[in-house]
């Protein structure tokens, strides 16, 4: 094969490729609109973005046949413009993924033409992250060391990518602050860090409160209360062996000074 004839083979494989995909590849028409939009809101003009004919649809008809998700919209058969029928809530239909595309079709009869496209739905920030407790109570020993990290519950947000929890606040406090991971699973968590050792005596019970923040615009942010109960060492009673020799009954009596 000569170099001409490859490059016109090239030209005409292209060209094959390329009329497929243009003429017959479906839902290349995608639509975009937020959740929780107006009924009566317009999507798209459907009858102008499949080059159709008005007085053709509406004489042959042209309605929406997808089963599942027919009761979101109406086609206008006068004017060929696709409406919101119904609520559109995107954290209920898609959850958790951040894409939330729904593929629909409609009909034109005699002769039956079927026109496929999607609707994409986007994410509004109308949900707080919400803590699975109001109020989570951690023990945490007078001999736990400055650095010691304890692990809180996560917050959970309908909402998705930058709608969803981004950051965390801590009451001010003089014994601990907040590390914070992203990446995970929720994608921003915190975890609470010592930063001064405890003494019951001097303050037995330390209130907390942690804010979870998502990055919406205005952002909202949903609140939980840690109750740090500190563990008092001489809750270990001390006994003496039989051998004579003062010992402590602590899980965690390593951590004891040699004094
Ligand atoms: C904390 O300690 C109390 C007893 O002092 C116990 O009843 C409670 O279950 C403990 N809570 C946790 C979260 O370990």
């Amino acid at each position: 094969m000569s170099l001409t004839e490859g490059h016109i083979l090239n030209v005409w494989i292209f060209f094959s490729v390329f009329l497929r995909f243009g003429i017959f590849t479906d839902g290349q028409i995608v639509y975009s609109i937020t959740e929780e939009v107006n009924p009566g809101t317009a999507v798209g003009n459907l009858a102008k973005d499949f080059n159709l004919n008005l007085q053709d649809i509406e004489r042959r008809g042209f309605q929406i046949v997808s089963e599942t998700n027919r009761r979101y919209f109406d086609l206008n058969v006068k004017t060929g413009i696709l409406l919101v029928k119904d609520r559109i809530d995107r954290d209920e239909i898609c959850e958790q993924n951040v894409k939330c595309s729904l593929p629909l079709e409609a009909i034109v009869n005699s002769p039956l033409n079927i026109y496929r496209f999607e609707v994409n739905v986007l994410d509004i920030n109308d949900n707080s992250p919400i803590f699975p407790t109001a109020k989570t109570t951690l023990n945490i020993s007078e001999l736990a060391f400055p650095g010691e990290q304890f692990a809180l519950p996560s917050p959970f947000d309908a909402d998705v990518g930058s709608n969803s929890v981004k950051s965390y606040k801590l009451s001010p406090n003089e014994h601990f602050s907040l590390d914070v991971q992203s990446g995970g699973e929720p994608s921003v968590s915190a975890e609470l860090v010592l930063q001064k050792a405890l003494d019951r005596e001097k303050q037995p019970v330390i209130e907390l409160t942690l804010t979870a923040v998502d990055g919406g615009k205005p952002p909202r942010s949903g609140t939980m209360q840690i109750i740090v109960n500190v563990e008092d060492i001489n809750d270990n009673i001390p006994v003496f062996s039989s051998s004579g020799h003062l010992s402590i009954l602590s899980a965690r009596c390593q951590y004891l000074p040699v004094v």
